[in-house]
């Protein structure tokens, strides 16, 4: 399945399951990015995320996946590099290019693959924050979610950031970024770098977030990561979507690749 049909074939998707046929929160049409040096990040990226959904976007190094997330989000301007093709709507609106700032106000936060802690500063101190512009009482609903969500960081509130272990640092990025009170949450290499016994609890805490409501697009490298968690994945090579579908279509390819399919034929 290639680019052009990958979003009519997601709403069939989504409606073939019976849900309601939204309109997508997200839609990124044929994005091109150019760095500052005049290299091409990404060469004519399309993908929808719906409300609430899980996408994944996963491919080796160099894919352009994290070009997609920093475009999307507004941070690529801030490096003076820019969207010079396709756009970027948001809930009807088109976003193309617009400010990091912007992008917030609009909901669309995103957790990098830089994890931005503050380590001298204590988990509490991390997560009060990011609150600023969040009403009082949704606030405090969201505390109580990640308190619920994160139990570990709830003890450990008055360490200082830097001396929470790895995952832990992840679990507060992404609790920094759930307080933002996202209506999209962008995820740069959810498990880079952390113990495989860690995964399970990243990947539970990304569908609690997409189950409270919240669409989340989850970067990765392996398509281990996206096939655990993802309604709708989109494989990049390049600089390009190479093929895009449900998380069934790429299980049904990992399957084959792990020799089940010579199994069911010697079966037959
Ligand atoms: N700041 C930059 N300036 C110039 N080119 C860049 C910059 N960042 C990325 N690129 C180029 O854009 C392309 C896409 O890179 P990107 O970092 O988006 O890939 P990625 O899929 O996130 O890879 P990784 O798995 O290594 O994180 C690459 O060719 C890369 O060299
Ligand atoms: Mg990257």
């Amino acid at each position: 399945m290639m680019i052009g049909q990958s979003v009519q074939n997601h709403r069939d998707e989504v409606s073939e399951r019976g849900e309601p046929t939204a309109p997508p929160l997200m839609h990124v049409e044929d994005l091109r990015v150019r760095y500052r040096n005049g290299a091409i990040g990404v060469h004519g990226i399309s993908f929808d995320v719906f409300p609430g959904s899980v996408v994944a976007l996963f491919g080796p190094n160099g894919a352009g996946k994290t070009t997609t997330l920093r475009a999307v989000s507004g941070f690529v301007r801030s490096e003076g590099s820019r969207v010079v093709n396709g756009e970027v709507v948001l809930a009807g609106h088109n976003v193309t290019n617009s400010p990091p700032h912007k992008m917030a106000r609009r909901g669309v936060s995103l957790v990098s693959e830089r994890r931005k802690i503050f380590p001298n500063m204590t988990v509490h101190d991390n997560l009060r924050a990011m609150k600023t512009r969040v009403p009082k009482r949704r606030q405090i609903e969201l505390t109580e979610q990640i308190d619920d969500m994160f139990p570990t960081l709830l003890s450990r509130r008055q360490l200082a950031a830097g001396r929470l272990s790895g995952g832990q640092q992840q679990m507060l990025a992404l609790a920094r970024g759930i307080l933002s009170d996202p209506k999209l949450l962008l995820i740069d290499e959810l498990t880079m770098g952390l113990h495989h016994s860690l995964h399970e609890s990243l990947f539970d805490a990304v569908r609690r977030i997409s189950n409270a409501g919240t669409a989340v697009v989850v970067v990765d490298e392996s398509a281990g990561l996206a096939l655990q968690m993802a309604d709708y994945c989109y494989l990049m090579a390049n600089g390009r979507v190479v093929q895009s579908g449900p998380r069934s279509l790429f299980e049904d390819q990992a399957m084959v690749a792990g020799g089940y399919v010579d199994g069911r034929e010697a079966e037959q």
